[in-house]
């Protein structure tokens, strides 16, 4: 399964923290902010990778990545020019996707919940699109979608003023090999961006959009401003600390889902050793 993590933007909300530093990069509590969407892509199953990245930052991501054989993955990385819509990501993507269903995650979605990993994982393996949507009190920053009396999704509107309900479009999606050419027949918005909710207003109107409804034991947390940005490190802070399991480690899905051996995750630990995380992970290969 292919997977895409979308970590260019411009992060201007969080200026003056993203002037020298992409988002994505920024720390959310004790990660990168980018390993918490890659995981739960791995999570979906999804091994190969696709890393979006502003041309300024892609050094520092393949830094951070490498080419992901040290965690059984294979990352590629493409360059988007400057910031013009999520769904840009699939022309800059094209040639990734190929003939392939493809997942999409924004860099800076947090997902947590118990049956995160099955949830997602009928994404990948679904047909046509397969979105999800989150109940929050104010839906007004994102997608919304309408739904009708059977449950059925009816319209999806980008940032509305006044919003059908109050299920927000969440920063993950499922699509098959078709969205390159839909994503290549919008138009651009008035903001001048492609956007994401046109390709799946697109498949809605085709018949061809499954929207799944993450109820309320989930946790989708944006981290876009400096005050959202600290309740999702609390929060992983919180839930850490009272498990003593971590959220969004890449060497831990990694090793739990076999993409690496019990070797290879000691490999991995030889130069952290010292360090909180590296101590986290000797931990997790002792209790085996
Ligand atoms: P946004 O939060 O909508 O935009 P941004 O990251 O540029 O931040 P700001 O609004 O503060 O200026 O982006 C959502 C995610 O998508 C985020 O992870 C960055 C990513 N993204 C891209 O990679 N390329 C793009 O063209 C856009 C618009 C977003």
């Amino acid at each position: 399964m292919k997977g895409i993590v979308l970590s260019g933007g411009s992060g201007t909300r969080l200026y003056p923290m993203t002037r020298a530093a992409n988002k994505q990069l920024l720390p959310v509590y004790n990660k990168p902010m980018v390993y918490y969407p890659l995981t739960t892509l791995m999570l979906a199953g999804c091994r190969e990778i696709l890393l979006v990245v502003n041309p300024a930052d892609e050094e520092s991501y393949r830094r951070l990545f490498g080419d992901g054989k040290q965690w059984g993955l294979e990352i590629r990385y493409a360059v988007q020019p400057k910031p013009g819509g999520i769904a840009e990501v699939f022309l800059v993507g094209r040639d990734f996707v190929a003939k392939d269903r493809v997942g999409l995650i924004l860099g800076d979605n947090l997902f947590y919940g118990d049956s995160l990993p099955a949830v997602a994982e009928r994404g990948a393996m679904g047909s046509g699109a397969m979105i999800y949507a989150y109940w929050v009190s104010d839906p007004s920053a994102y997608g919304v979608v309408e739904f009708d009396a059977a449950g059925q999704p009816i319209s999806i509107v980008e940032k509305p003023k006044e919003p059908k309900s109050n299920w927000a479009v969440t920063g993950l999606y499922f699509y098959d090999a078709d969205v390159c050419d839909v994503a290549a027949h919008i138009p651009r918005s008035a903001r001048g961006e492609l956007e994401i909710s046109d390709v799946n207003a697109h498949y809605l109107k085709q018949g061809r959009l499954t929207v799944e409804k993450l109820g309320r034991g989930y946790a989708w947390l944006d981290t876009g401003t400096p005050s959202s940005l600290l309740r999702a490190a609390q929060f992983v802070e919180t839930v850490e600390d009272r498990q003593g399991l971590q959220i969004g480690s890449p060497e831990e899905v990694a090793w739990r889902k076999g993409y690496i051996d019990d070797a290879g995750m000691e490999k991995l630990i030889q130069p952290i050793r010292d360090s909180e995380y590296g101590k986290y992970l000797q931990r997790l290969l002792a209790r085996g």
